[in-house]
């Protein structure tokens, strides 16, 4: 008997017939364009519709601030490095930048964790989504094995301090699971003590920066 000739379509051996074969790849291809379009970019045409909300006359904000989000906030230069030192030593593998509406946790009861507390108006609050219109990535974090550093710039406020936690995270706290950075720090070339690099130096310029606690003006919170 001579082979089965497979030119012929009766003696293809398919798995799957071609119609089926576009429904699967049809549904497919709605199952990755459909959540896209609906939770990256309608989100990103709403948001960038956004406009920055004029404060009231006398309402308590203080500088030269006169509207939220305050653009002005934009990071340049060293800031911007050390923003981008964070993302790669992995900071957000253990610190969140979000203090948690409060249905989700009591973050704005830990003292300092909400921002500027007991001052006159009180700023201290919860995040909110403008707080981040100045960053290119939202750094919200993994999970929370330190505390939360949306204000840390509020609770630690000198540069000496700062560098001693990147540095040296036991001689605060005996059993700190943090890591010590000591390779964004080098020997001083006058003798003993470390000196931090240029890297360690842009890091401290951005964690002093973080605050998110611009006071929200009342159109915002009432949507008028
Ligand atoms: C393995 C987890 C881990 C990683 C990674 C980590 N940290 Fe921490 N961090 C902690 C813990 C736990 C604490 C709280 C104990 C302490 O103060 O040392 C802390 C505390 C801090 C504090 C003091 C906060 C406060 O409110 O007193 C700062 C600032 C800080 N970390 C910055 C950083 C930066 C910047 C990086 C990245 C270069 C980083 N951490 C990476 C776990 C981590």
């Amino acid at each position: 008997m001579p082979p089965p000739d497979s030119r012929k379509p009766e003696n293809h051996v398919s798995f799957m017939n071609s119609t089926s074969f576009w429904k699967l790849l049809g549904t497919l291809g709605l199952a990755f364009v459909l959540p896209w379009l609906f939770l990256v970019v309608l989100p990103y045409l709403e948001q960038s519709k956004a406009v920055p909300t004029p404060y009231a006359e006398g309402e308590e904000v203080g500088g030269e601030v006169d509207a939220y989000p305050d653009r002005t906030l934009q990071r340049y230069g060293a800031s911007d490095y050390g923003r981008q030192i964070y993302a790669a030593e992995g900071c957000a593998y253990c610190h969140t930048q979000v203090v948690r509406p409060t249905y989700a946790g009591v973050d704005r009861w830990r003292p300092g964790w909400g921002g500027r507390e007991g001052e006159q108006g009180n700023f201290a609050r919860e995040t909110q989504p403008g707080d981040y219109v100045n960053e290119g990535v939202a750094p919200l974090g993994y999970q929370r094995i330190g505390p939360d550093l949306a204000n840390v710039g509020h609770r630690i406020t000198t540069a000496e301090e700062m560098h001693r936690h990147l540095n040296d995270p036991k001689s605060f706290a005996r059993d700190s699971g943090m890591p010590a950075y000591k390779h964004l720090y080098e020997p001083s070339p006058y003798g003993e003590g470390l000196v931090p690099t240029p890297k360690a130096e842009a890091l401290v310029d951005y964690l002093l920066s973080l605050k998110k606690d611009q006071p929200l003006p009342k159109a915002y919170l009432t949507g008028n």
